[in-house]
């Protein structure tokens, strides 16, 4: 049985109203999975090797339940834009090249260590519609040793000619990445991703939500984002009370574990409707400041509780980093509640990160935390650089690492009680 201590300043959020705090402890882990955190060790895990991280911070890795892999080279790009004419102009033009597997990879090979550099251990993705490509990207987290849910985007209405696919092929395709994938890694898993209403038939969602329904596949799309776009589904689907009712008809709607991006202007039965059916709210701040998309009033969503993750969402958000999606969630919700006369209270740090771990981490199961029975999935972190480490708490030098520290501070990551190395150094091997 594989047994293992890391010790050190230990700091994770059970809830999120507060982190818990473990000065000079123990975290105790056996075969990937935490057995517990101790500030003293009992003579039973005497033998246990120890792991010496003393004065480092010890915190779950990060969570990250939105972006677009083979958006990666347009990371800002396009920030005059907002979201259509954006995803006309730069997105699909650059989503188009991943027909071409040689780019895909050179791209993909990026983005992957750019991940683990930024302290991402568990990334929920967009691939482009290609199947084959989304082979290769599922081929690269299984070697990198990520955690990740993937999906071939499926679109078959209002694209450009190279993204606009048969809507029969593209459920024969999803079909197979299915089959091929669903037990092919402890890891990593597909996920069906219609893009959003506008770019799927109905015919196309109906296949989708069965496919879903038939091998209990998840989900995940976009909602709510932007004004015009909403206007336009309701143009494309008058019939539908809601943007939410559409997914929801075609079972695409929590009928197995999904994920809706952005939801800045959900009605509130829509957000009633994501509480009932546990589907996943992806916050992604940066995103929307940079295609002015607005400000999604997470402390709602919080409060009927509903399950809220934070995403990079590149290219929409220019960075992978998770700490500047914390730190974007908080500052955002400080102008939401300015805006709602200090209605809708702000988003505090340990909320924030618990929405980058614990939260998002639910997705995958018990990931995110440092409670018994969750993955061994943490990030060790040098602040001596930028916290006077004697001086300081726990929560202040945290915040601090979010504000102010960047992945340089990052100096060992480890998925399942694995250490995680840099891409670079990995012998890449793809079925391709
Ligand atoms: N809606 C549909 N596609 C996209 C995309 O690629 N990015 C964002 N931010 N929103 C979308
Ligand atoms: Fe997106």
């Amino acid at each position: 049985m594989k047994k293992v201590i890391f010790k050190g300043d230990i700091l994770f959020t059970p809830t999120k109203d507060k982190f818990e705090t473990y000065r000079n402890s123990y975290l105790v882990s056996e075969e990937g999975k935490i057995v517990g955190v101790f500030e003293r060790l009992d003579e039973k895990y005497r033998d246990y090797p120890i792991v010496d991280y003393s004065d480092k911070l010890i915190i779950p890795g990060f969570v990250d339940i939105h972006l677009h892999a083979p958006q990666y080279m347009n990371m800002g790009l396009g920030m005059d834009k907002e979201l259509i004419p954006w995803l006309n102009t730069y997105t699909f033009p650059e989503e188009s090249r991943f027909k071409d597997l040689d780019y895909a990879k050179e791209v993909f090979l990026k983005l992957v260590q750019d991940l683990i550099r930024h302290g991402t251990t568990s990334a929920v993705v967009y691939s482009s519609i290609h199947k084959d490509t989304t082979k290769l990207l599922m081929d690269l987290f299984i070697e990198s040793k990520l955690r990740a849910y993937v999906g071939k985007v499926n679109m078959d209405r209002n694209a450009n000619t190279e993204l606009k696919e048969d809507t029969e092929k593209s459920l024969r395709d999803t079909e197979e990445i299915i089959l091929e994938y669903r037990d092919k890694s402890p890891l990593v898993k597909p996920i069906i991703t219609p893009r959003f209403v506008p770019s799927c038939t109905e015919e196309l969602m109906k296949g989708l939500g069965e496919l879903a329904l038939k091998y209990d596949v998840p989900v995940q799309s976009h909602l709510n984002e932007n004004r015009g776009e909403i206007q336009w589904v309701e143009e494309l689907h008058p019939q539908f009370p809601n943007y939410s009712s559409v997914y929801d008809h075609f079972s695409l709607f929590g009928q197995t574990k999904t994920i809706m991006a952005h939801c800045i202007y959900n009605k509130d039965e829509e957000i009633d409707l994501m509480a009932e059916r546990g589907v996943y709210a992806a916050h992604c701040a940066d995103s929307n400041f940079n295609l002015s998309s607005g400000i999604m009033p997470v402390r709602k969503y919080l409060d009927k509780g509903v399950n809220v993750g934070l995403g990079s969402d590149i290219s929409g958000g220019h960075s992978l980093s998770i700490p500047r999606a914390i730190v974007g969630t908080i500052q955002a919700s400080k102008m939401k509640w300015l805006e709602t006369n200090r209605e809708l209270k702000p988003i505090s740090c340990s909320e924030a990160f618990y929405m980058a771990t614990k939260g998002g981490g639910s997705f995958f199961g018990k990931v995110g935390s440092f409670e018994e029975g969750y993955e061994t999935d943490l990030l060790v972190v040098d602040d001596s650089n930028i916290n006077d480490i004697e001086r300081l708490t726990l929560e202040e030098r945290i915040e601090r690492f979010l504000y102010v520290g960047d992945y340089r501070n990052i100096v060992e990551r480890y998925v399942a009680g694995e250490r995680i190395e840099a891409l670079s150094r990995l012998n890449i091997q793809t079925v391709i």
